[in-house]
């Protein structure tokens, strides 16, 4: 008996990272899983990884700021999968700059991903959603919408944007029984944080009560309890996975 058996999970963001850990783990607790990625080649890789573990699974490339592109696959998802029973909004990019010289292309293209990107996927599921009565929708933000981040004002403010958006979509969404969470993870091995050189890792490790910098499977344990029966009565939450570095 797993968590999740027989639910069908959509993830954005799943071809690498934190999306492909929860895509991973979500299959292991019995939800067959439609990947969404920006390259159709990633997307596949995940459907793929999610195939091995004896699950269902959809593989879709689209740029999740496209409202008219993700209206249109949640059409077709919806008439293979038949529905959705958890959402997890975790596509998210980076354009880091200060704000004097940061260009208004980079400001559009980090809001346009990770805040219109889950109004674009919770507006285009809305419907079947409330239809069932039930739902779970899981947004990824980031402890820098918390407490900002000197060089990232774009992240920030998407990512401070995902709280009042998931607290509103809870109140709005509560008396079908959908439940609307946000995860703010701190510092997590993937891509994105790839680049962050020796030095600065220092600095950040010395920031974190626990001592280490989280795996996608730290997060993925988190978004696993949202997704599943035991969270039913948690909605409009933000629940930090950052080793205590915001308390
Ligand atoms: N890593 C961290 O330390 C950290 C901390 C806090 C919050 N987060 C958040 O966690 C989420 C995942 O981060 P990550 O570290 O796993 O990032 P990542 O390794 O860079 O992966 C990002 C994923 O998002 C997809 N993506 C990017 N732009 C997209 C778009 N416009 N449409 C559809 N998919 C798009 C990418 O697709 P392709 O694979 O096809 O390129 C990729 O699968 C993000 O929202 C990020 O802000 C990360």
């Amino acid at each position: 008996m797993g968590l999740l058996d027989n639910k069908i999970a959509l993830i954005t963001g799943t071809g690498r990272g934190i999306g492909h850990g929860i895509a991973v783990r979500f299959a292991r607790e019995g939800a067959d899983v439609v990947c969404c990625s920006r390259t159709e080649a990633n997307a596949a890789k995940a459907a793929a990884d999610v195939a091995a573990l004896g699950r269902r699974s959809w593989a879709h490339a689209v740029d999740v700021g496209d409202a008219a592109a993700v209206s249109a696959l949640t059409e077709k998802i919806l008439a293979e999968a038949g529905r959705v029973d958890i959402l997890v909004n975790n596509a998210g990019v980076t354009r880091d700059g200060l704000l004097m010289r940061m260009s208004e292309a980079d400001w559009d293209a980090v809001l346009d991903t990770n805040l219109k990107g889950c109004f674009n996927w919770i507006k285009s599921l809305s419907r079947a959603m409330l239809k069932q009565r039930a739902g779970r929708i899981i947004n990824v933000a980031s402890i820098i919408g918390l407490i900002g981040n000197a060089g990232q004002c774009n992240y920030a403010a998407s990512k401070a944007g995902i709280f009042g958006l998931t607290k509103s979509v809870a109140r709005e969404f509560a008396s079908r029984g959908i439940t609307c969470n946000a995860i703010a993870p701190g510092f997590i091995e993937t891509d994105m944080t790839a680049a962050i050189g020796a030095e600065m890792r220092q600095k950040l490790l010395a920031q974190v009560p626990l001592a280490r910098l989280g795996s996608p499977d730290d997060v993925a344990s988190v978004a696993l309890f949202l997704a599943s029966g035991l969270a039913g009565y948690v909605t409009g939450q933000v629940v930090t996975v950052d080793g205590g570095m915001v308390m």
